[in-house]
């Protein structure tokens, strides 16, 4: 077999007929006394093989000591078998066994807990493979958005001296004879790029010490955000709502085989890439609420993932909620002209109970207001002093919004915890492998 041109099991398949070379991993196998069956897996796909004892005995004989796991090449020949998993079979002439693989420590029906700690080797199921699959395409798909759009991409520091999002959930770094912490958010650096670029964005690692166990947070995630000069609240909710769009567009191009093997309900995708998302505001959302669902949710009070849930399932495909509160939004959401109490501010809520999934404002232009408001939170807003700078020198009105990616991958996948969004999770209770 040395000198045999390898394809994929996709490619082998495409083929569909004659004889072809695999290699890959043993996914399953069964072994009787006149046949050996394995189902091989690599990178694309699985596929039913079958050595026959009476035709190749010993091909059949090396086949006896396969485990799962173990790595081998194949050749044989394919033909279409309505009775094999993928409705392919190969009947193999010849094996190159590579390495007999140990115990696989993951067997059929295991904890998830077990999973995750050997996350390295379950990466290799067909869910995760799919799942890393559907992000790969998210990741691209967010680049492109922006790059089509003109927008430039543009990076901020990991380690920065100050909180965004609140000084609870920063993570300190010793930094030589200082401490700083790990960023929480592009934003403030970005709001200093766009006066020299307009219109910029960013995907990049992103860090919360979150002291939640949800099923919706990470310690260690990544956020895809975008800042745009001249850019106002009612203009930057549609640049959201246009991106979420093109993102289920473009995975319900390049993705269906992986939505198929996540069992993802399809029609729902393409409801959402069709539909108008609507914008409402908090005090409205509160009015749905209270009226409709019978709840009791007081003006001023964040609204929690219970409330978010029923809002986006109201309306069955995201919702844009504007104006919360000011008094508990981040210092650098502006207050609206018309109602102060009222900050310039939305969150995106996806449908099925998948919740926040965008969080964004305009930016406050007003420096002594920002400077109290850090007071306010025990920050000193001499460190912002640099953030400051940029409402000094030709200031014009700025928006820009997080989306967090393994919130979107989650809701498109379907899955039930944002941990199997991400390779390898970071949360309260889980730092390795
Ligand atoms: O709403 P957030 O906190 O907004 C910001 O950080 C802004 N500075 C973004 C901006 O305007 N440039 O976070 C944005 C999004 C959330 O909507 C959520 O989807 C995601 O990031 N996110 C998380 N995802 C996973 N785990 C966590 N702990 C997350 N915290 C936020
Ligand atoms: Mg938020």
């Amino acid at each position: 077999m040395k000198d045999s041109k390898y394809i994929t099991i996709e490619e082998a398949v495409r083929k569909g007929s004659g004889e072809v070379n695999l290699r890959g991993w043993v996914y399953r196998e069964r072994k009787s006394n006149k046949f050996i069956f394995i189902v091989l897996r690599d990178e694309t796909d699985i596929i039913q093989c079958v050595i026959a004892k009476n035709k190749t005995p010993k091909v059949f004989g090396a086949a006896e000591k396969l485990t799962i796991e173990s790595s081998l090449k194949i050749s044989g020949k394919i033909k279409e078998d309505d009775r094999a998993p993928t409705g392919y079979e190969v009947a193999v002439n010849e094996i190159e066994i590579l390495q007999v693989a140990e115990p696989f420590p993951i067997t059929e029906h295991q904890s998830p807990e077990l999973l995750y700690d050997n996350r390295h080797l379950w990466l290799r199921s067909r869910q995760l493979n799919a799942i890393l699959k559907v992000r790969h395409t998210i990741v691209g798909a967010i680049h492109q958005f922006f790059r089509d759009r003109g927008y430039f991409e543009f990076d901020a520091p990991i380690f920065q001296p100050s909180m965004s999002e609140g000084g609870s959930t920063l993570f300190e770094v010793k930094f030589f004879d200082d401490i700083v912490y790990l960023s929480q958010s592009w934003q403030l650096y970005a709001e200093a790029g766009i006066f020299s670029l307009g219109k910029i964005y960013n995907m990049g690692p992103t860090f919360r010490a979150e002291k939640s166990k949800t099923s919706r947070h990470l310690a260690e995630f990544w956020m895809a955000e975008m800042e745009a000069a001249w850019m106002e609240l009612d203009e930057v909710t549609e640049v959201a709502k246009d991106e979420i769009r093109f993102i289920i567009g473009e995975v319900l191009n390049d993705r269906r085989k992986e939505l198929e093997i996540l069992e993802r309900d399809v029609n729902l995708l393409e409801r959402y890439l069709k539909a108008d998302y609507p914008t409402i505001k908090y005090a409205e959302a509160l009015e749905i609420l209270n009226s409709k669902y019978d709840m009791d949710v007081p003006w001023g009070k964040d609204l929690r993932t219970i409330e978010e849930a029923k809002i986006a399932d109201h309306f069955k495909v995201p919702v844009v909620v504007t104006h919360y509160p000011t008094e508990i939004m981040g210092f650098y959401k502006p207050p609206s002209k018309e109602n102060p109490k009222e900050a310039l501010c939305f969150d995106m809520l996806a449908p099925e109970e998948y919740c926040e999934i965008i969080g964004g404002s305009e930016r406050s232009l007003l420096v002594d207001d920002m400077k109290m408001r850090l007071k306010a939170e025990g920050e000193d807003p001499e460190t912002y002093n640099w953030y400051f700078d940029l409402r000094k020198y030709g200031s014009v009105p700025h928006s820009g919004y997080g989306l967090g990616v393994e919130r979107v991958i989650s809701w498109i996948c379907g899955l039930d915890n944002i941990k199997d969004a991400i390779p390898f999770p970071r949360t309260m209770l889980r730092k390795s492998p």
